[in-house]
């Protein structure tokens, strides 16, 4: 039976804890606060630790890492370091350009060398030990983002000119109506960003678009809805085969909305993955503008976490390689793009992916 550790015991952590049981996995949690702690046990009635360090004592085949941002590499380090396979979630790190509330430039400076050389040894370690190590961007694992692949592939429209990613969320009503204060959503420097919240869009138009070659971006605070998150975000995007594309992405909108879109030679693909998840292709026809639903879902959104988690146990058990676009490395390429925007959104110019420091 495959041993999995599930470090962070909050939203994210309960939902992979309850999965990998049902897929007939041992499960044990690590979880700091005592509260949480003794839902989980209660609820899901599995041993939760309370310290990573001390559960790393027993011998799990793989961890889960599910805290907030802040935390990410240096629990996938410390699994790592001991030979665990890791699942972490997205997204992969925090911006390490961004200063956060109460640091100075100096201090500022130094965590960014530490996360990046933590960053550096994580992607050591995961070669060197043949670790399978996987990014929780779940969305690329469901049947709407085949079959928009699928299309494309196909050219049912023609050939893309332009993408757009749209992710409005409410800060306030994410967490069964948590203040966002009392959670990491509010605090920029526990991973806190609509981009890093909602990088789901950025992670998207990667996988559909193919490469971005550079970033404008502006990004803020533009209402009071967290304590120091930014909330808004306006990315527009030169991908490398030439076509453009724009992202949104905000924390304050109370009508839920995320949809992506593809404008190709001739029609549109759409996905509306608010209302009911179909994906739409629009095309001209003899004059009339005609809708045809060529993907209706019948999956839940849990599927996609359960087809991630199986990928995850099949390769670990078969001792292979999870394929390029959900390793862990495709969770960097993501976080290039949105401290590529960062970077832009600071000096007012356009800026090249490739700036950005990486850690491979
Ligand atoms: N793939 C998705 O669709 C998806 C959905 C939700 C959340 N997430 C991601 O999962 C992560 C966690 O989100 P959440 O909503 O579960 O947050 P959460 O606040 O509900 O849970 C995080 C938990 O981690 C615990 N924690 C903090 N530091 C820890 C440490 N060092 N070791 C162990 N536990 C620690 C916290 O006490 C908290 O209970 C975030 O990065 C988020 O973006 C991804």
């Amino acid at each position: 039976m495959t041993r999995i550790l599930v470090v962070g015991g909050g939203s994210i952590g309960q939902r992979h804890m309850k999965n990998f049981l049902a897929q007939g996995c041992e499960v044990e949690g690590v979880e700091p606060k005592e509260d949480v702690r003794n839902e989980v046990i209660k609820e899901i009635g599995i041993p939760v630790h309370e310290d990573l360090h001390k559960a790393l004592e027993g011998d799990f085949v793989a961890a889960v890492i599910g805290t907030p941002a802040r935390f990410h590499i240096e629990c996938a380090l410390e699994c790592a370091k001991k030979g665990l396979h890791i699942l972490c979630e997205k997204p992969l790190c925090l911006d390490f350009e961004e200063v956060h509330p109460k640091e100075d430039a100096a201090q500022q400076k130094l965590r960014t060398q530490r996360e990046q050389k933590n960053l550096k040894d994580l992607f050591k370690l995961i070669e060197e030990k043949k670790l399978v190590a996987m990014i929780g961007y779940m969305n690329r694992h469901s049947e709407p983002v085949k079959k928009i692949k699928e299309l494309i592939e196909q050219k049912v429209v023609g050939d893309p000119v332009a993408f757009h990613s749209e992710n409005s969320h409410s800060a306030n009503l994410m967490h069964l109506g948590h203040p966002p204060d009392s959670w990491f959503i509010g605090h920029k420097e526990m991973g806190g960003d609509t981009m890093l919240e909602d990088s789901h869009g950025i992670n998207l138009l990667l996988h559909i678009g193919g490469g971005i070659e550079s970033v404008m971006c502006m990004t803020g605070k533009v209402t009071d809805i967290t304590t120091t998150s930014n909330d808004n975000a306006e990315l527009i995007l030169k991908f490398k085969n030439g076509v453009y594309g724009t992202a949104h992405t905000d924390l304050f909108c109370n009508q839920s909305r995320a949809h992506f879109l593809v404008r190709c030679t001739e029609g549109t693909i759409l996905w509306d993955r608010q209302g009911d998840n179909d994906v739409v292709v629009m095309r001209v026809d003899e004059g009339k503008v005609k809708h045809e639903k060529v993907h209706s879902m019948k999956e839940k959104r849990d599927q996609w976490f359960i087809n991630e988690e199986k990928l995850f146990l099949e390769c670990i058990q078969q001792g292979k390689l999870p394929p390029l676009e959900y390793n862990l490395r495709s969770g960097y390429e993501t976080m290039k793009v949105i401290m590529a925007a960062s970077l832009s959104n600071k000096e007012g110019r356009t800026v090249k992916v490739d700036e950005i420091f990486s850690p491979y």
